[in-house]
């Protein structure tokens, strides 16, 4: 019968293939894009170049940097069928089903350079340029504000900033957003990416990838932690009231949100890094409400369940700092993410094999029509 080996719920420490993009190694807690550890990026590089890092397998240099940033700049602008698309949705709606149903409206108004095949590359510098344009559109239009002309000068960061608040981030806000950016921007074969390459490794076209990586990202256990973080921070609201609310959550066998991990066993590295920007922006701001529930959160956390952080519990301080609703964390792990995305899509399509995996049949079998069922 097929299927006779081990059956690896979540796929867990499945190896599926091989690829060049991202190495994590979880007992070290080091994360490493194309070679060059995170902890290196995040101090001295940009979210442009991570992208063209994770894109090409190389650093660019100043000049493809300089050609990456003015591509980039160019696409910004919505296009005016997907901005039509964008002001028909709900206010109501979630902005991760308004970026889903975006992306794949783009798929279809802008057909070209969309895969499968090393084409794809213009379709992921369309996408990185337009989610933050898509997010801001919809997110000034819920909230009664006109959409913002990208301003080309901009950095990637400072641009997403902008769309978002409406404002020009302050030096290091816009910093700050930077390198959560770099941060987010790949992770291995997490479930979104192993979503769009399942996509692609089929021959599917980018956008339909994407898609399908927009819609797993959502998920609570995934990139949607980042959000239930800061809803159970408002639940919280004072650090005398940490202990109670999660030794009852706990008690009631429920998941603390931003912490644990798949693959790591120490601090995920992100999460120390992402600490000190929610720390130096809070100071910034003379408002350490949040990184000060979180520091007891993860001294009570540890204690009880003897978990670590991972890259979505301090994320959101960062975010909700700069004035961004707490709805739009997830959206911005898209806006970085999306560069890994398409890097692992285009890998695929350069070692394409369909992607399909066995299951064990455990239901009956022979049962003749018209017999009656056996009941489980
Ligand atoms: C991301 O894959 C990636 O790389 C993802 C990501 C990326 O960059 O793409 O890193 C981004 O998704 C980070 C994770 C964000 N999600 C959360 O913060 C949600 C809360 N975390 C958990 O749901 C959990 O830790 C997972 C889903 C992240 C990992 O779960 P596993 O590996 O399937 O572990 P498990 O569910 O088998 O748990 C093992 C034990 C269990 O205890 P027992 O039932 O055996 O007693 O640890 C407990 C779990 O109950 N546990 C938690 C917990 N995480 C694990 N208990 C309370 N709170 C938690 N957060």
């Amino acid at each position: 019968m097929a299927g006779s080996g081990n059956v690896q719920r979540g796929l867990e420490d499945v190896i599926a293939l091989e690829s060049q993009i991202c190495f994590i190694d979880g007992k070290q807690g080091r994360l490493i894009y194309r070679g060059y550890d995170i902890r290196d990026l995040a101090a001295r590089s940009t979210f442009e170049e991570v992208a063209y890092l994770l894109w090409y397998g190389h650093l660019p240099s100043p000049a493809e940097l300089t050609e990456l940033r003015a591509r980039l700049a160019t696409l910004r602008r919505v296009p005016e069928a997907l901005g039509e698309t964008i002001d028909r949705m709900p206010k109501t709606a979630h902005p991760m089903d308004v970026l889903r149903t975006a992306v794949s409206a783009l798929g279809i108004s802008e057909p070209e350079e969309a895969g499968p095949g090393a084409s794809a590359i213009g379709g992921a510098q369309r996408l990185t340029a337009l989610i933050p344009a898509i997010l801001g559109r919809f997110h000034r239009r819920r909230t009664g504000g006109k959409p913002l002309s990208p301003r080309p000068e901009l950095s990637h960061a400072a641009y997403l900033v902008e769309a978002l608040v409406g404002r020009a981030p302050t030096e290091l806000e816009a910093r700050a957003i930077d390198v959560a950016l770099i941060l987010h921007a790949d992770h291995e074969l997490n479930a979104s990416a192993f979503a769009a390459r399942v996509t692609a490794s089929t021959l599917s076209d980018l956008y339909s990838a994407v898609t399908s990586a927009v819609g797993t990202l959502k998920g609570p256990l995934h990139g949607g932690a980042n959000e239930r973080v800061m809803e159970l921070l408002d639940e919280i609201r004072t650090v005398d009231r940490v202990e109670e609310v999660v030794r009852a959550k706990l008690a009631r066998r429920e998941r603390v949100m931003g912490f644990g991990h798949r693959v790591y066993k120490v601090e995920d590295p992100r999460a120390t890094i992402l600490r000190d920007w929610s720390r130096r922006v809070g100071e910034e701001k003379r408002d350490l409400h949040y990184f000060d529930l979180l520091r007891r959160l993860e001294e009570v956390v540890h204690r009880e369940k003897g978990l670590y952080p991972n890259v979505d519990l301090y994320s959101g301080a960062v975010y909700s700092l700069l004035g961004i609703p707490h709805d739009l964390f997830t959206p911005i792990f898209a806006a970085s993410r999306i560069a890994g995305w398409t890097a692992h899509v285009l890998e695929e399509y350069q070692d394409l094999r369909l992607i399909r995996p066995t299951a064990r049949y455990v239901g009956p079998v022979d049962l003749v029509y018209g017999s009656p069922a056996v009941r489980g």
